[in-house]
């Protein structure tokens, strides 16, 4: 938590400083003066003296006010900047962190530990930037000043702060565990309702409500009884507190009663001495109140400093690409013996592939679900890297280029399409920020979309959903083929962009493709072998295994085993139709 307090800024440390001492000393000095008036002013009727000294008291109270507003000013805001910039720091960790390290802390708690712990931390900055100076400053003046009014009397805090400081151990013990719960407690909760949300249409299809209900209310219930039972304990503090002070201010009364009888204090010092007990006392339980925080905050720290602290492990080399023409002849992609292991896998979800493929070539990719396709793809666009073998974009060994380049250079169209807020034509433009109307109605007309485009209200000014709902599956694939074609660039990747789409429409497209890209790498991935029929080159993953490879006429021609499975399984099918 220290590495993230450095972010305070010594300017509002300095101030909030500044502001407790000339509150704090104010403060002290009130019962002090309440004692003189009674010793002096109203033992002897000296009424000049009364109201002088209150008028001193009423300005005291002012600058304490006016140093509390601008005390709490400064930690307040200070503390919300920090947390700013926390928020922005993990945001950007997030945005360029390799998708494996995404995976490992999960979306769920990447989003707790941005808004959440957050909060936390930047609720214990601010009451730090308070308390921790006020408390002792307050603890010691109070101790010192009710000496100063009686040094017999003082003893009796050799017994209360002890008794305090006992009961006070006792409670936090028990609180601080369950509030260390509460951040993975509300991760779970996060997860559960994330999940709900994303797949709500499913589990309405298959009726899985209750379950998730439970799920979520079992997540919930745990959530609230863990904060009960923090919050039941903490509130144990102000009962104690007030006991302890409250018998300690009994026994001033008996004692201090004591020597006032045989004349051997003024009255008005034991009026001042209880109120320089409780200030005592407040300032113990203040430093106590903080410690409690401080586990819970530390928890939350460790949270965000460990997204602070990944590190991508995918790193950007030194080379450069030229950064104009994005499309030429020279396009190329090679895979070079590359396999490909998920860290904590035994067995490769990618072996040894290979091939080479120049511009106005496409690749095809066929296999069934999870025989590691969308993995390749993740390799091309070095979302991952190779464990062993090398991927080569025109020439280059990509592990030596910037990973911003890369991306240039790649039109990628994920399996799941995902369009953002907006219209139709910034979604276009996130691929090419300068492209004409001209070449976004071109690029919807390949990817087979300017007819249905044409027709929407407004045209490219129809505005997009989050996610693109207000689309079919299969108008929202067409759009997302639609951005990468207006990205001008070396190689598309369309990772099964066709499967929503009807045989005719997914022939068309890829005859379009076909016809207007001619000096960049096409590569296909796609479940159907009509998709893939007319690639130059096919590769046949099953599970994760090269088991053919070649164009269509020669897979056929080897009577490959896996492609002529699916090719009559799926001619089978298609024959009725
Ligand atoms: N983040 C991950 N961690 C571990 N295994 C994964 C991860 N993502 C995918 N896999 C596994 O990798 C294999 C290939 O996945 P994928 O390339 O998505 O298949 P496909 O696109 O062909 O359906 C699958 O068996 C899947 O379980
Ligand atoms: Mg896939």
């Amino acid at each position: 938590m220290l590495k993230l307090a450095k972010r305070i800024s010594k300017k509002a440390v300095f101030g909030s400083i500044l502001f407790i001492v000339i509150q704090v000393f104010a403060e002290l000095n009130l019962p002090n003066m309440t004692s003189n008036i009674i010793n002096y002013g109203i033992a002897t009727g000296d009424f000049n003296y009364i109201w002088r000294t209150g008028a001193i008291m009423l300005g005291l109270t002012v600058i304490t006010i006016l140093a509390a507003i601008a005390g709490v000013y400064i930690s307040a805001s200070e503390s919300q900047k920090v947390g700013r910039a926390l928020r922005s720091d993990i945001f950007e960790k997030v945005m360029y962190l390799s998708k494996d390290k995404i995976d490992e802390v999960g979306q769920a708690s990447l989003i707790t530990r941005s808004t959440n712990d957050v909060e936390q931390l930047q609720f214990v900055f601010m009451m730090m930037l308070r308390m921790l100076t006020f408390a002792p400053i307050m603890g010691i003046g109070a101790a010192t000043l009710s000496y100063v009014q009686s040094p017999r009397l003082a003893r009796i805090f050799f017994i209360s702060v002890p008794v305090l400081i006992v009961f006070l151990v006792i409670i936090m013990s028990a609180a601080v565990p369950r509030f260390k719960k509460i951040q993975k407690m509300t991760d779970r909760l996060n997860l559960i309702f994330r999940e709900g949300l994303t797949g709500v249409r499913v589990i309405r299809a298959f009726n899985k409500s209750d379950y998730e209900e439970k799920r979520f209310k079992g997540a919930n219930f745990d959530f609230m009884r863990n904060n009960i039972i923090a919050m039941s304990i903490t509130s144990l503090l102000m009962p104690v507190m007030i006991l302890v002070l409250s018998s300690t201010n009994i026994a001033i009364v008996l004692i201090g009663g004591e020597y006032i009888a045989v004349g051997d204090m003024p009255v008005g010092n034991l009026v001042a001495f209880i109120s320089y007990s409780s200030m005592l006392l407040f300032s113990f339980m203040m430093l106590s109140f903080m410690l409690t925080m401080i586990p819970q905050a530390q928890v939350s720290a460790k949270r965000i400093n460990e997204v602070l602290a990944m590190e991508s492990t995918i790193t950007d080399g030194s080379k450069t690409f030229p950064t104009t023409d994005f499309t030429d002849e020279s396009a190329r992609l090679t895979f070079d013996d590359v396999t490909y292991k998920f860290h904590d896998a035994e067995k490769p979800v990618l072996c040894d592939v290979s091939f080479d493929m120049q511009a106005g070539e496409t690749l095809a990719i066929i296999g069934g679900t999870g025989s590691g396709k969308s993995t390749m793809a993740n390799l091309i666009m070095r979302l991952y890297d190779a464990t062993t073998g090398s991927v080569f974009l025109n020439g280059e060994n990509v592990k030596d280029l910037k990973q911003y380049d890369i991306r240039e250079r790649i039109s990628y169209v994920p399996q799941k399409a995902n369009l953002f807020t907006g219209t139709i034509r910034t979604n276009m433009l996130d691929g090419k920020p300068d492209a004409t109307d001209e070449e976004i109605w071109e690029a919807l007309e390949i990817a087979q979309a300017k007819d249905f485009v044409e027709k929407l209200d407004g045209g490219l000014e129809y505005q997009v959903e989050q996610g693109g709902s207000n689309f079919s599956g299969g108008q929202r694939q067409r759009l997302s083929i639609a951005r990468a074609i207006v990205k001008k660039s070396a190689v598309y990747v369309f990772d099964d962009s066709f499967s929503a789409l009807d045989f005719k429409t997914d022939a068309a497209l890829r005859y379009a493709l076909k016809e207007k890209i001619t000096d960049a790498v096409v590569v296909i991935i796609a479940q159907r072998i009509s998709s893939v029929m007319t690639a130059d080159e096919i590769i046949v993953l099953d599970s994760g295994r090269v088991v053919g490879q070649g164009s269509h006429e020669e897979l056929v021609e080897e009577n490959n085993e896996t492609y002529m499975e699916i090719m009559n399984s799926q001619f089978r099918e298609g024959e009725g139709q």
